[in-house]
This record gives structure tokens, sequence and C-alpha cells, in this order.
């Protein structure tokens, strides 16, 4: 396939899927951050194929600097433009805005979107101002690019979730579209973040996948108690030397924690491996 159009202003951007829109095409949207990996190249083939033959299947990359809190990694956030192009070329994407942060927000920006319960516990109460960055970003992408469709992958469970509560909220008209998470051969969630471990570290980081999946056969198994499946998954975690931020058993759409797993229920993990903090969920039978 060809290489995607590189837009660069937002406004151009805006104007040129408005009159796609006109002319009647349909508009999959996928938002990243970029260093692009299979599971956001699934993502864009799923655009293309939403999108049709005559749509247009549209990606954004944008290290969004409003998710990041002040100790975060913002500036060692990895990034790679000319090879996420070919990537999203070869995916099926017909056009990509990479804007300028000082493109994106106006120096007297002063405009949020909170979306107030769902953010909070899990990422978000170790992450204060993360969910509100996310929203607003993908609000304005949204704006933006008058899409049918927005996908976006189900690691960020939280975030598809604050996501789909600001659509449902705000009346927008556009389809979320949650996608599975894409794993590596030994189980390890794709994530951009994964670029940062040692050789050692990813070994440790294979623990999360482990550890909900072995949760995952204990609920098979029959134990239904939130809190024996979340002390099994964090004793494992700790034994392999991950610093755990939370595991949580929760209900799929508020997040709210259950003291009992039911079928839908999500496990949701978060550690440190060394610097790197990494996240990872499954759905419990
Ligand atoms: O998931 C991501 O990569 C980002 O949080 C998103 C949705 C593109 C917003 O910056």
């Amino acid at each position: 396939m060809s290489a995607p159009e590189l837009i660069r202003d937002p406004r151009e951007w805006q104007r040129r899927c408005r009159e796609a829109r006109q002319a009647g095409r349909r508009i999959a949207l996928v938002p990243t951050m970029g260093y692009l990996h299979d599971g956001h190249l699934s993502l864009m083939r799923e655009a293309r194929r939403r999108a049709g033959a005559d749509g247009l299947a549209l990606a954004t990359i944008f290290v969004n600097p409003t998710q990041f809190g002040p100790q975060e990694d913002l500036s060692r956030y990895p990034r790679d433009l000319s090879g996420d192009l070919a990537k999203c070329g070869q995916a099926g994407v017909d056009r990509v805005l990479a804007p300028e942060a000082s493109a994106v927000y106006h120096p007297l920006h002063e405009s949020w979107v909170d979306v107030t319960s769902v953010s909070q516990g899990l990422c978000g109460a170790s992450r204060p101002g993360h969910f509100r960055g996310v929203a607003t970003v993908v609000m304005k992408l949204l704006h933006l690019s008058h899409p049918d469709v927005a996908l976006f992958g189900e690691k960020d469970w939280q975030q598809l979730q604050v996501i789909r509560a600001m659509v449902r909220d705000l009346d927008l008209d556009v389809e979320i579209a949650g996608m599975p998470i894409i794993r590596e051969q030994d189980g390890l969630a794709m994530s951009s973040r994964n670029a940062y471990l040692s050789a050692e570290e990813r070994v440790r980081a294979l623990s999360l996948s482990r550890a909900l999946f072995e949760a995952g056969a204990r609920a098979r198994g029959g134990e239904r108690r939130a809190a024996a499946l979340q002390a099994g998954a964090r004793a494992a975690l700790e034994g392999a030397g991950v610093r755990v931020d939370y595991v949580e058993v929760v209900q799929p759409e508020t997040l709210r924690p259950v003291a009992e797993a039911a079928p839908g229920s999500r496990m949701l993990v978060a550690g440190f491996v060394g610097r790197t903090r990494l996240i990872d969920n499954v759905g419990l039978p």
C-alpha cells in the first residue's frame, strides 16, 4: 500500500475531513501517540476495513503533553515518525495528522473535559489529571476529524471506559470501537513503553499477563472471590519483583470494585518494572 499523506496543521486536517464527510465518505479514526506496534496496526487495519474502499482510514500521531504528570516520561516517550508513517501505509491508512503541541493547544488554553467517576481510582488515582488530558485531546481529535467510528485498544481499559462515558454524556455522534489486546507470543501485552525494558526487565514484565491468566484460570475453576483472585495475582507480581500499583477486579463499565467476580468482570493490574509503569487486564470468565 502507498504512504499516507502527512498533515501537520490541525485546521487543514479539519477542513479536509469536513470535505470528505460532505462528499459522503465514511471516516474511521485511530488516535495514537506513535511509536507504533502491532496493537496499533490491528486498529488501523480494522479502521481500513470499516471505512470501506471509498472511505478514509485516518490516524493521528501526537504525544499529548496534557496527559503526562510532571514526573512522568513525556520527554523520553519514544518517537519514530518516519517509521510510523511507513507502518501506517502498510496498514492501509490514507492520512496521518502529526501536529506540534503548539498547534493543538492555544497558549491561553483553558477548557477541559472531566469525566468524573470512571476517571477516579486505578490509573486515575496514581496519575492525577491523566484522564482529563486524555478526554480533552480525544474530544479535540474527534472535533477535528468528524469520524463515523474511532478505534481504541482494550489494553487501556480504563481509558476506553472514560472515552465511552464522554461520548455518551456529551452526545457525540461517533461510534467508539474497542479492539482486543494484541500480545507478544509469550503473552506480554504490546505497548510502546515496552521499548524501555531491559532484557531482564522484560522477563519480569511477563508476570503481569501470567498473573492475569492465572486469575482467569482460577475463576474458571470456580474461585469467584475478588479478594482471593487479587491476593493471588499480587503475590505473583511481587514475587517477580514488580512494584504493584493496583490489582483490582471491577465491573467492566463503571470500574467499581466487585466482591464477587461475575461473567464480564475485568481484572486490571498496573505495576512498575524498574522505572517503567505497565498496565494489563483480562476479562474474567
Ligand atoms: O492511548 C493513547 O495512545 C492515548 O492515550 C490517546 C488515546 C491517543 C490520547 O492521547
